[in-house]
């Protein structure tokens, strides 16, 4: 008998005999990986004892979470936001050294090829909602600035909505842009409160959230992807810390260095120097980017 005839199926060897069946695989992170898969896998459906019933309808949820996708939509990353998997990937995957700006999930809504803009460009286009002028710098972990860094930024509008939910309604590349920082490592752009909004909850995944009692709403935030040469590329958020869902973001975005504050300007001459035509709210954030190949410290 081979190890991979390493015996007959029984309630009680199961794992095993499924993971020995997989000696002969030639990638060794892929037999690892199923290994600790089919480990887990077993070990849980021994604690819940599924009926067929229940069996049939976990199959039924990830076909229809397959059925769900497309090119414009992957279910099974929001499956796996919603449980938090994308989260601890992130977190697996951009350990930082102290001091680094942290990073949180990209999400589905960033577009290629965002015009290039001067810095101070407003990106809202069609000037509906509160005004906001969003400033900082980006640095090392030293402190320094780093001079032309490539900022992508991208945000939902008042409604809660991104350009490419709204095609039609808003105008392409509405609430996006990419800035390069100046010699002193600042940037600055105009834009406009963003609200929380919805994950896309029309679905499995929003037909789930609600059979768990959760809603399926992200607090507001802009989203960024700062790189510099030399630099590991950071994607991130800021978030309104007043927003109503930020204890409870559906998809575990939220981190508190991530918070920034958004206060109101009615001071004329601020106003005019910010070249707004009344009240604004200033968001002030830096960002400290990781060197290349840094560890976590
Ligand atoms: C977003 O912030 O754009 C987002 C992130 C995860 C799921 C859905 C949306
Ligand atoms: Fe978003």
């Amino acid at each position: 008998m081979t190890t991979q005839e390493s015996g007959y199926f029984t309630e009680e060897n199961s794992a095993e005999v499924v993971i020995a069946r997989n000696e002969g695989a030639e990638d060794a992170r892929l037999k690892e990986v199923m290994a600790v898969l089919i480990r887990h896998l077993h070990a849980a459906v021994k604690e819940i004892e599924p009926t067929q019933e229940e069996w049939f309808r976990a199959i039924m949820f990830l076909t229809d979470t397959g059925h769900m996708c497309n090119e414009w939509r992957q279910e099974f990353i929001l499956l796996s936001d919603v449980l938090g998997v994308s989260m601890l990937v992130d977190a697996i995957n951009n350990r930082k050294p102290s001091g680094a700006s942290e990073s949180t999930v990209l999400g589905p809504f960033h577009v290629d090829g965002a015009p290039e803009l001067p810095l101070g460009s407003n990106i809202c286009l069609d000037r509906k909602g509160e005004p906001m002028l969003v400033r900082g710098r980006i640095l090392d972990t030293g402190g320094r600035p780093i001079a032309g860094a490539r900022i992508d930024v991208w945000q939902a509008n008042d409604e809660g909505f991104y350009d490419v939910q709204q095609k039609g309604i808003q105008p392409d590349f509405n609430l996006r842009g990419v800035f390069r920082s100046d010699a002193s490592g600042a940037y600055w752009f105009r834009g406009v409160k963003p609200k929380f909004y919805p994950i896309p909850d029309d679905g499995p995944v929003g037909k789930l959230l609600g059979a768990l009692g959760r809603h399926p709403y992200r607090p507001a935030h802009l989203h960024y992807i700062i790189g510099a040469e030399g630099f590991e590329t950071l994607t991130t958020h800021i978030f309104d810390p007043d927003d109503p869902y930020i204890a409870s973001d559906a998809v575990f975005g939220v981190k508190r260095s991530l918070m920034a504050e958004f206060v109101p300007v009615d001071d004329p001459a601020r106003i005019a120097e910010a070249g707004f035509d009344g009240p604004f709210l200033e968001v002030e954030h830096d960002f400290v980017l990781a060197p290349a190949g840094a560890k976590a410290s």
